[in-house]
């Protein structure tokens, strides 16, 4: 996303305010959908961008609901485009569905599904090629913060999983503490402007010029009570969002961040 009007003073990029769902949601949650799609109203989408990623049962339902009026994603993509993949969804499928964006490489992947950074790259790569945003997901887990680690490890995902050939408009980065994500625990403000400081001098020395474009979430215990604290650290450019992105009440509360 390149520097917009609606940026705040400061900042190169549009925020985002992206919930992720994880496995939760029935079809009677895309009335959720429909309440976050008319809670958009001209003042937020003035200042900021709204995705919903939601299971991939409820990928097309949901938007053909938000019909272009807030963004709907995937939680996460096949690196091929079509094959033998039992269960597996491809970028290309989730594009043909009406999405613009799919998470790859969240904490819960990487460890439930033993993804490493080369897979999670194959994956971002296969988003750009079937010209979705890739929201690369990063983060230590709390031993590695205990051992003074955070930066090394967040380094060493961002350097494996980002495509060298991804611009600034086609890839997002979350920074997620694997320790604060559904814990209620989150970071100090010090600690998140470290590592956003940090996460965006590593996207200049990858990407030059470009690295001052790209979106950096934090993620990890948002909620509406703390967003506009997080929100305000320099190089937080939005949040993604697990637990408080399932109602709109919630969700939209997180993005009033940005009234
Ligand atoms: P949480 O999840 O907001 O429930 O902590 C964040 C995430 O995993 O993206």
């Amino acid at each position: 996303m390149s520097a917009a009007a609606s940026a705040r003073p400061g900042s190169l990029v549009r925020p985002l305010v992206a919930g992720n769902w994880k496995m939760n949601g029935l079809t009677a949650s895309l009335a959720e959908i429909e309440a976050m799609a008319a809670g958009y109203d001209a003042a937020l989408r003035a200042r900021i961008d709204l995705l919903v990623c939601p299971p991939a049962t409820l990928v097309g339902a949901a938007a053909a609901k938000a019909a272009g009026r807030i963004a709907i994603g995937g939680q996460d993509c096949h690196a091929r485009a079509s094959g033998a993949h039992t269960g597996d969804v491809a970028a290309e499928m989730l594009k043909d569905l009406g999405t613009s964006y799919v998470i790859v490489g969240h904490s819960e992947r990487r460890a439930d599904h033993g993804e490493s950074s080369a897979v999670v790259k194959a994956k971002a790569q296969a988003a750009l090629r079937a010209g979705l945003i890739a929201i690369v997901c990063v983060g230590e887990t709390e031993a590695e913060r205990k051992a003074g680690r955070t930066l090394d490890v967040v380094g060493g995902q961002l350097r494996d999983s980002l495509p060298e050939e991804a611009r600034a408009d086609q890839v997002v980065i979350a920074y997620e503490p694997v320790w604060a994500i559904g814990t209620g625990l989150t970071p100090t403000a010090a600690d998140v402007a470290e590592v956003h400081a940090f996460v965006r001098a590593q996207l200049g020395k990858a990407m030059g010029e470009q690295g001052a474009g790209v979106r950096i979430l934090y993620g990890g215990s948002v909620k509406p009570s703390n967003a506009a604290e997080l929100m305000a650290v320099p190089n937080v450019d939005g949040a993604l969002v697990g637990g408080a992105s399932l109602t709109a009440k919630d969700f939209l509360g997180i993005a009033a961040a940005y009234r």
